[in-house]
């Protein structure tokens, strides 16, 4: 029964966006200089002009960002949070994390009625459901390291897309459409959202332009303090939830050490705890590289296998290792070692599955103990930026702040509310990502940058919940291993596993039917879904000429800018 539930509420999570992947091979827009790819073409035209004017790949990503919370209100956000991996044109590389933060009021126990049994939909739907935003703590922080042209200039383009509107597309008609009920049910006022939409019709956002005009303003205060604050704080309050003026005042976004590792003649830079993004690709990559990868058939049912269960290894591990990194401890070293993945792989065999139920987290020695949206960007000067920012599921909480015209999020649900009982994505979580006041929930998300040799190579990422990881390792191995190029790679059919459940998620028609038959009698069980969505992957590959390709997932609106 659980596991039907399960089934439902992830089908319900990806149902949003037709299954359109492509089985031709595509080529994406090539530039020679500079892209920006993103979830909405008015956002990556918006990053692209400000590197047109002379901007950097940092001005681009505040511009950018501050479009998608405009024209991509599924998941573009400033009531939301998010992480960037960047490297510089000199090789330097690092991390921002701006993550929510659960309130100062937050306790372990805050989705469990007196019995201890969860309280349905408490954690994902209404005031209580939201974290500490980072958003614009985020583009402050990268705009006093990184910014070279005013700030004003970069916010300003999103200002007058919220004040004029936008059109919006076929595919967002249908999800707000679809959204419509759950805003009414949340919110005390009759929201902007909830409308008949038909594809083309204007959206204009008043209160969202005044909100971003206090930010252009005031810089971070015009949003953690004074009027926006003031309506933040008392639209939450009436609606039951817990955040006070002291949470928003103290929220700040951390610089981080990115992980970085090499798989074969490559080397990796993704995120780091409290994302679990980094962790889980370094340990399922280090677990595939002794294999010959680029010998075993795409997609087939042996590239199935491998990849299934070092990522069932892998998620078993984020299940009971991963949580924020400034509450618990995480031997991240340990965990990543070369030598501890090989033992973890030891039990891994071709003949059969290897069922969740007889593999858990791994042995450490010595260890003391729980709608998404990404854009990629590269410069004209060589600078690139791998950004990837969410509200938890679709429009997250659905509150939309009265007055403020932003949507807040429901990150909440990514903290494990009760041991071993699993979240909106499936995932079940230990101590380690139990909830705490100021604690950062874990995450999946995985802004990535690849290089080769040195030398910048590909800028990806991609939402999805819990299968974003995997989604990046596909998309990682179709261009190192498989020499595809990046639309093609981002066309491609994708499958996840995640321990638990133990299930194959497979995009739809993506696998012929040989291949699952196979893996059926290996004792895999296979979910396939007409409409399941795996990830929409947005990322730039440079090619051996110097130019970039971009890579716009068709599984949404996505669309590559650049010059
Ligand atoms: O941080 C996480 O892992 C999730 N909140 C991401 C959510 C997401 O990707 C939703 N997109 N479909």
């Amino acid at each position: 029964m659980k596991q039907l539930m399960l089934l439902f509420s992830f089908s319900l999570l990806f149902t949003n966006c037709n299954s359109s992947y492509t089985k031709k091979k595509k080529i994406g827009l090539i530039v020679q200089k500079a892209m920006v790819v993103s979830a909405k073409v008015e956002a990556s035209k918006i990053g692209s002009d400000i590197l047109k004017r002379g901007g950097n790949a940092y001005d681009a990503m505040i511009a950018t960002h501050f479009a998608l919370a405009v024209a991509y209100p599924v998941a573009g956000n400033i009531g939301g949070g998010g992480f960037m991996i960047y490297r510089n044109n000199d090789g330097t590389k690092g991390a921002l994390d701006f993550r929510e933060k659960a309130p100062i009021s937050a306790h372990k126990n805050m989705y469990l009625d007196s019995a201890g049994t969860i309280i349905k939909n408490k954690s994902t739907l209404g005031a209580n459901a939201v974290g500490i935003p980072g958003s614009v703590a985020g583009a402050f922080k990268v705009y006093e390291r990184f910014g070279s042209i005013p700030f004003k200039a970069l916010i300003q383009p999103a200002i007058d897309l919220a004040r004029n509107g936008f059109k919006i597309t076929k595919k967002q008609a249908i999800s707000l459409n679809n959204t419509a009920k759950k805003f009414q049910k949340v919110n005390t006022y009759k929201t902007l959202f909830e409308a008949k939409w038909k594809e083309g019709a204007l959206l204009k956002q008043e209160e969202l332009a005044q909100t971003l005009e206090r930010i252009r303003d005031f810089g971070r205060a015009g949003f953690y303090e004074g009027k926006t604050a003031e309506l933040f704080v008392k639209y939450v309050a009436q609606l039951g939830g817990v955040i006070s003026r002291e949470d928003l005042q103290k929220y700040t976004a951390i610089w981080r050490k990115p992980i970085t590792f090499e798989y074969k003649d490559y080397q990796i830079t993704s995120m780091t705890l409290p994302s679990s993004g980094g962790i889980c690709l370094a340990q399922i990559l280090k677990s595939i590289a002794p294999y010959n990868v680029s010998d075993i058939e795409h997609n087939s049912t042996k590239y199935i296998q491998l990849l299934t269960e070092a990522s069932r290894r892998s998620y078993a591990d984020r299940a009971h290792f991963l949580g924020d990194i400034d509450f618990v401890n995480v031997p991240i070293d340990s965990l990543t070692a070369t030598d501890y993945i090989n033992q973890r792989m030891q039990s891994f065999s071709w003949d059969k599955a290897t069922p969740s139920s007889e593999v858990s987290h791994g042995k450490i020695l010595g260890h003391e103990s729980d709608e998404t949206t990404h854009y990629s960007i590269i410069d004209q000067f060589g600078n690139a930026v791998s950004v990837t920012t969410t509200l938890n599921t679709g429009y997250g909480s659905k509150v939309v702040v009265k007055g403020a015209g932003f949507i807040l999020n429901n990150e909440m649900d990514d903290f494990s509310s009760k041991p071993g009982v699993p979240n909106v994505y499936g995932l079940v979580g230990s101590k380690a990502n139990a909830i705490a006041p100021e604690k950062r929930m874990l995450s999946s998300m995985t802004p990535t940058i690849v290089e080769k040799n040195g030398k910048l190579k590909m800028v990806l990422g991609t939402p999805g919940g819990s299968t974003i990881i995997t989604s990046i390792l596909q998309n990682i191995l179709n261009v190192v291993e498989y020499n595809m190029g990046m639309q093609e790679s981002v066309d491609q059919p994708r499958f996840h596993h995640q321990w638990l459940p133990d299930i194959i998620r497979m995009e739809p028609e993506g696998f012929n039917s040989k291949t699952k038959t196979t893996l059926k009698t290996l004792g895999y069980t296979i979910y396939e879904k007409k409409t399941l969505v795996i990830g929409k992957v947005d990322a730039i590959l440079v090619l051996p000429n110097g130019s970039l390709e971009g890579g716009a997932d068709a599984r949404g609106d996505d669309a590559a800018v650049g010059f």
